[in-house]
C-alpha cells in the first residue's frame, strides 16, 4: 500500500476529508462518554518541533495516547537535527523506528524532503507555508455549529501566512469562498499557497467589505513564528486589519469567530470578540485532539 502523507491540505480529495470528519465525530464522542478505543496500541508517533507550540504538541501528544499509542517528542535544540544531520539521513532512520511522524518546521521543502525518505506517514503540524491540522480542526468546527461548508463564505482579515494559504486549499477542495484582506504588500501569493486557480478566493483592500455577510470570520497574529524580526513594521502596517466589534456586526447576528491561537488581544482581534458570542475559539482548539486522531487512523488503518 502507497504511504499516504499530509503535507498539505489537498493531498487530501474532498472524501478522505468527510470520512475523517465522520471519524473525529465518532472519536469525540466516544472520548467524551470514556470509551476506551486503542486501534493503535504498539504504535509510535514521532513529534519533531523546530518551532515553539501548546496546541499542536498536546493534542498528537494526547491523542496518539488516547488511540492506545505512544509519542516522542524531538526538537531541534536537543536532537541532532540542530547539529546539521541530514533531513533525509533523520527521515530514514527516524521512519525505521516509528509508525508515524508528525513534524513542525521552516519551510515546506523540508517536510517534502523528509516525506521523500520516510517509511511511513508524515503530517504537517505548521511549515511557513501551510498548516493543515489547523484547518481541519476549524472546517469540522464549523460543521458542528452551522453545518455543510459548501457555498459558504469566509472572511480571512490580516496576514496571508500559512493558515490563510491552507484555507484558500481548503476552499478549493470543499467548495466554499474565502474573502480575504490583508494590508499592501502583504496579499496572497497564489503560487505560495498552491493554488490551482482563484475561483474560490476574492481579495478585499477594505476588510469591513471582506466581512460583510460572510458565516465565519477569522485572522491569525501578525507575526508568525521565524517573521519576529518584522514585528514592529507589521504592528503598524496590520494596524487598521483588527477584527472587532464593528467588523463582526457588518458580518451578522449568525457569524462565527475562530483564531487558530495563540491570540494577542488589541492587535489582530479585538479581546469583545475572542471573548464574545460569536467566538468558537475553543472548541476550534479542542477539536485539533479529534480530527488529528482521525487523521492518524486513517493515515495508518485506511478506512476501518
Ligand atoms: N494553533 C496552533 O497550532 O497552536 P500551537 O502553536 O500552540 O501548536
Ligand atoms: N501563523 C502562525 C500560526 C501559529 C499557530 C505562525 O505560523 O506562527
Amino acid at each position: 500500500m502507497a504511504i499516504k502523507h499530509f503535507l498539505q491540505f489537498n493531498d487530501l480529495a474532498r472524501d478522505d476529508i468527510e470520512y475523517i470528519f465522520q471519524r473525529a465525530a465518532w472519536i469525540k464522542k466516544q472520548f467524551k462518554s470514556y470509551q476506551q478505543y486503542w486501534p493503535l496500541s504498539d504504535r509510535t508517533l514521532v513529534m519533531i518541533f523546530e518551532k515553539a507550540s501548546t496546541r499542536t504538541r498536546l493534542s498528537f501528544e494526547a491523542g496518539m495516547q488516547q488511540l492506545g499509542g505512544s509519542a516522542i517528542y524531538l526538537n531541534t535544540r536537543d536532537s541532532q537535527l540542530g547539529r546539521g544531520e541530514p533531513v533525509e539521513d533523520a527521515a530514514q532512520v527516524i521512519s525505521r523506528m516509528s509508525d508515524i511522524v508528525m513534524i513542525r518546521t521552516f519551510e515546506q521543502s523540508i517536510i517534502e524532503r523528509f516525506a521523500a525518505n520516510s517509511r511511513v506517514p508524515v503530517i504537517n503540524g505548521l511549515t511557513n507555508e501551510y498548516h493543515p491540522c489547523q484547518i481541519l480542526a476549524d472546517i469540522f468546527t464549523f460543521i458542528e455549529h452551522r453545518g455543510s461548508i459548501q457555498g459558504k463564505t469566509v472572511a480571512w482579515i490580516g496576514d496571508s501566512n500559512n493558515v490563510c494559504n491552507t484555507w484558500l486549499q481548503a476552499a478549493e477542495v470543499l467548495d466554499f469562498n474565502v474573502h480575504v484582506s490583508t494590508p499592501p504588500e502583504y496579499e496572497v501569493e497564489p503560487e505560495r499557497a498552491n493554488l490551482y486557480g482563484t475561483d474560490h478566493f476574492e481579495e478585499f483592500a477594505d476588510p469591513m467589505q471582506a466581512a460583510k455577510g460572510a458565516d465565519l470570520v477569522t485572522t491569525d497574529v501578525w507575526t508568525s513564528m521565524g517573521f519576529e524580526a518584522e514585528n514592529e513594521e507589521r504592528r503598524k502596517d496590520f494596524a487598521d486589519w483588527q477584527v472587532d466589534a464593528d467588523m463582526m456586526r457588518v458580518a451578522g447576528e449568525n457569524a462565527l469567530f475562530m483564531h487558530c491561537l495563540p491570540a494577542h488581544r488589541g492587535e489582530e482581534v479585538a479581546a469583545d470578540v475572542i471573548d464574545g458570542k460569536h467566538s468558537v475559539v475553543w472548541d476550534e482548539a479542542e477539536n485539533r485532539l479529534h480530527v488529528q486522531k482521525a487523521l492518524m487512523e486513517y493515515l495508518l488503518l485506511g478506512k476501518v
